[in-house]
């Protein structure tokens, strides 16, 4: 990342943003800061930068041409610029849109940004309106000038940016991820001052700490930020995935989304008997496996036991670099009928179960990228909502296309490694297995692969050789993440 600070105090930002944290991603490379100094873009011999105001009154103005000079000193060695783009360029104000960490996430996902500081009573409009893409605040006051309130940005957009904290700073728990805030914290020695540190944390009892943590977070918030509160928004993973693949790109967005998302493994069938209702202060994320281009085809249709309340959801069709087809208009479809608003949608790509070549190691360190991408602008159409209320996107393919027959998939049972363990009668989906000849009943059967996924002794297998040399043949160069 790389951060370009027009000022006319170079040294204010230097002396930040070299200390700490910062300080040792500037040395280790991970950020970068280059600060330009207006002033030396001056054409007045004696190097003055301000004039007075048209119209009268107090204060003075910055000029639009060594803001200008500076500015252009900087947009022509950025990558935007060579790109033929204009480059992000914020400008400090009171009178922006007030930084939050929503913003924080979405601007650390820019290769480069540039700052403007302003001093006096600020800068000449015209040169702001040629230069400027977005006006922020960091708070209702007023500073002297705009350079302390980059380098609070800076400090906070650095933060996310990779590789800038430690593992161990990154994965501790974040004040407002969630619009919580943190839980107290306690140190040696045990008594001091007559306080005791609270007993569960002497525990070791490592899940007895985090339900303690995270109470202790929400009574916190409730009074101490009663406004955060508000706007928290539990989040729910509701997912079906016979073999993990769909499980694993749910459970890498969510991950951009919220600190602790609750999993609902909809794979078990018990778990689809059951009736879930969800508030309109939540969000659910519905993620499953696409199955010759739609949801797979189990008895009661899939999502059909969860109902919403105008409650927001994501859909997530994860494919194995076919295609996805009708499968997210479908989703959405269902959803709404049961009170869901889909507010976003995404079709990661998967390992396919009947080719070890399409989809191999996806979601890739690439898809992580687009995932976070669209968690940020799930965060930001979730702000907006606040608004006027959420919008329900659009989306590609039938929402409710006809039933297809797919071709079965030859099944291999080894009878003579079989302990009888019953796991792939348990675990089976949609209990096509029978519990006394262990055959499996083929018009139930949606030729998930379950069976042979969980047996531990192998005892089951399948053949999907003839599909794997056609998909090949067909699907493998790499299809990108989209999203909706
Ligand atoms: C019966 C069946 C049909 C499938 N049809 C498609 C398809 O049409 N397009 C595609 O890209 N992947 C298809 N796949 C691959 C799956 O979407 C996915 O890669 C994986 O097999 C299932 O995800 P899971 O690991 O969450 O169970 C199919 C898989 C199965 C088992």
């Amino acid at each position: 990342m790389e951060f370009h600070v027009l000022t006319l105090f170079p040294e204010m930002i230097q002396n930040t943003v070299n200390t700490s944290i910062t300080g040792r991603a500037v040395k280790s490379g991970k950020i970068r800061l280059h600060t330009v100094n207006i002033r030396d873009f001056s054409d007045n011999k004696h190097m003055r930068v301000d004039d007075y105001p048209y119209g009268g009154g107090a204060g003075m103005v910055m000029q639009a041409e060594p803001v200008w000079r500076a500015y252009e000193s900087v947009r022509v060695k950025t990558m935007a610029a060579q790109k033929g783009k204009r480059p992000r360029c914020i400008y400090l104000t009171p009178q922006g849109k007030v930084f939050n960490q929503t913003m924080v996430e979405e601007l650390a996902l820019e290769e480069e940004l540039i700052f403007l500081c302003g001093h006096y009573e600020g800068i000449d409009e015209r040169v702001l309106e040629e230069t400027v893409t977005d006006y922020v605040s960091i708070g209702d006051y007023v500073l002297t000038g705009g350079e302390l309130a980059a380098s609070v940005m800076i400090d906070a957009i650095s933060r996310f940016v990779p590789g800038v904290l430690s593992n161990e700073e990154s994965a501790q728990f974040e004040s407002m991820q969630d619009h919580l805030l943190e839980y107290p914290h306690y140190t040696r020695p045990e008594v001091w001052h007559g306080k005791e540190v609270p007993q569960v944390l002497l525990t070791g009892a490592h899940a007895k700490v985090e339900m303690w943590r995270r109470e202790q977070s929400i009574k916190r918030t409730k009074e101490r930020r009663p406004d955060l509160l508000e706007k928290n928004r539990p989040v729910t993973v509701a997912y079906f995935s016979p073999t993990d693949g769909t499980r694993k790109a749910a459970e890498a967005l969510a991950g951009f989304l919220t600190q602790s998302p609750v999993m609902l493994d909809l794979t078990r069938r018990k778990n689809r008997k059951q009736e879930i209702i969800f508030k309109e202060k939540e969000l659910l994320l519905a993620a499953a496996p696409v199955y010759g281009g739609q949801l797979p085809k189990v008895r009661e249709e899939l999502f059909s036991n969860l109902r919403g309340n105008g409650t927001p959801c994501i859909v997530m069709a994860a494919y194995g670099n076919r295609h996805y087809d009708d499968t997210l208009a479908q989703m959405k479809e269902i959803l709404r009928a049961r009170g869901f608003v889909c507010i976003g949608a995404i079709a990661p790509v998967i390992p396919h179960i009947f080719s070890e070549k399409l989809g191999a190691g996806r979601p890739d360190g690439k898809d992580l990228e687009i995932m976070k991408r669209f968690a940020v602008e799930i965060k930001k159409r979730i702000e907006r909502a606040g608004e006027d209320g959420f919008r329900e996107i659009s989306l590609p393919g039938n929402s409710k296309p006809g039933e297809k027959e797919l071709k079965p998939v030859k099944k291999l049972f080894y009878k003579e490694r079989c302990t009888n363990c019953q796991a792939c009668v348990q675990k089976c989906p949609v209990n096509a297995i029978s519990i006394g000849t262990l055959e499996i009943d083929e018009s139930v059967c949606i030729n998930c692969m379950r069976c042979s996924r969980v047996c531990r002794q192998n005892a089951r297998a399948f053949d999907a050789s003839q599909t794997a040399v056609y998909l090949e043949s067909n699907y493998l160069k790499p299809r990108e993440v989209e999203f909706f």
